[in-house]
């Protein structure tokens, strides 16, 4: 049997993806190894840190081109030579670009039952998880602080925001256009959303958050990081997630220039990676499965279809055309 697989063809550091950074290309199936399964791929999750592997930006396994592209997934077991994954289980792992995965059975898991199978790649995958090592941890939110949240709209953003709203904060969301931001007041309990492409952000701030900033939670850095930096409060937890406001770009700026207010506020600003909460991922997707069953935490997928259309969903994430978190079902 064939195995379709899309492998990496390019570098994009320093640019927007490109066609040509990804050739198709079908190739034979393996015969299964003692422990391996086959998987067939059902569903594909897209992170903004794809493009920065390809990059060997430096804090996953180097890359190399005419690999298949990795990517985090969900699939069923069609084959199995493992006595721990039986035909017709769903799991999820990294199973790649590609419509058959095969691949030893520990490095899968079985997906949790009662709730939805695409959750395991948005809330309760590395996007969910993010959101709550990064706040709860780093942020360190207390009731009554005000959480400044960017890229508010997109998958991990919005988790952010409610798991703040959870912590008892004020909340306050900076993400681009007013579909977006409407979302995040009637249909997530934001407490006020800024629009950063049509609003003057750093007066926005102000006026949203007129005790300051306890907690900025920053997915993009740039020009909304330094107008942050000038808005924050007292003793600020600034926590550093992503900055995919510059992962395309060719000459990166220089430092905020307002981030000396960390000095007069006694402030800190803290990078973090998920991986480094990896001993306490059962712990969490527990609590945020319990908060999806409950109806606390609400999240909003953005799916794609089609093996073809692999590499453009990519760019979506990028180009703010993903309206929660960005999916694609295989055909
Ligand atoms: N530290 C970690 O361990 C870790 C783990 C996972 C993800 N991350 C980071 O978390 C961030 C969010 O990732 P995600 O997977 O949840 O993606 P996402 O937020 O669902 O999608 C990315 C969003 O970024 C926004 N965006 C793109 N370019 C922008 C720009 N120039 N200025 C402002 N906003 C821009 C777009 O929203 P708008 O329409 O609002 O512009 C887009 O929807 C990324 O920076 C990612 O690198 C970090």
């Amino acid at each position: 049997m064939n195995n379709a697989q899309w492998i990496i063809n390019g570098n994009p550091k320093g640019r927007a993806l490109m066609a040509e950074d990804f050739l198709k290309q079908s190739a034979e199936l393996p015969d299964l190894g003692d422990g391996e399964v086959r998987v067939k791929v059902e569903l594909l999750s897209f992170d903004p840190s794809q493009k920065g592997q390809m990059e060997n930006i430096g804090y996953a396994a180097a890359t190399e081109f005419g690999q298949v592209m990795r990517a985090s997934g969900i699939g069923e077991v069609i084959e199995s030579r493992a006595e721990r994954l039986s035909v017709g289980t769903k799991v999820m792992g990294s199973l790649g670009w590609q419509q058959y995965a095969t691949l030893p059975a520990h490095q899968l898991e079985p997906l949790s039952e009662g709730v939805p199978v695409s959750a395991h790649l948005g809330p309760l995958g590395a996007t969910g998880l993010t959101a709550y090592f990064g706040l709860l941890r780093v942020g360190k939110p207390l009731a009554g602080d005000t959480v400044l949240v960017s890229g508010a709209a997109g998958a991990t953003g919005s988790i952010v925001g409610q798991l703040a709203k959870l912590s008892g904060c004020r909340v306050v969301g900076i993400a681009g256009g007013p579909e977006k931001c409407a979302w995040l007041i009637n249909e997530l309990g934001f407490d006020a959303a800024i629009d950063y492409k049509n609003d003057r952000v750093k007066s926005a701030i102000r006026e949203a958050c007129p005790n300051g900033v306890n907690v900025f939670f920053d997915n993009v850095g740039g020009s909304i990081l330094n107008d942050a930096l000038a808005c924050i409060a007292l003793n600020a937890r600034v926590v550093i997630c992503g900055g995919i406001s510059r992962y395309q770009e060719a000459v990166l700026p220089a430092g905020p220039a307002n981030y000396f207010n960390l000095v007069f506020q006694r402030a800190s600003m803290l990078g973090f990676l998920v991986s480094d909460y990896a001993a306490e991922f059962p712990v969490a997707r527990a609590r945020l499965a319990a908060w999806l069953e409950s109806g606390s935490l609400l999240y909003k997928e953005d799916v794609q279809e089609g093996f073809d259309q692999i590499p453009a969903t990519l760019q979506r994430v990028f180009d703010g055309a993903n309206f929660g978190k960005q999916l694609l079902r295989l055909d």
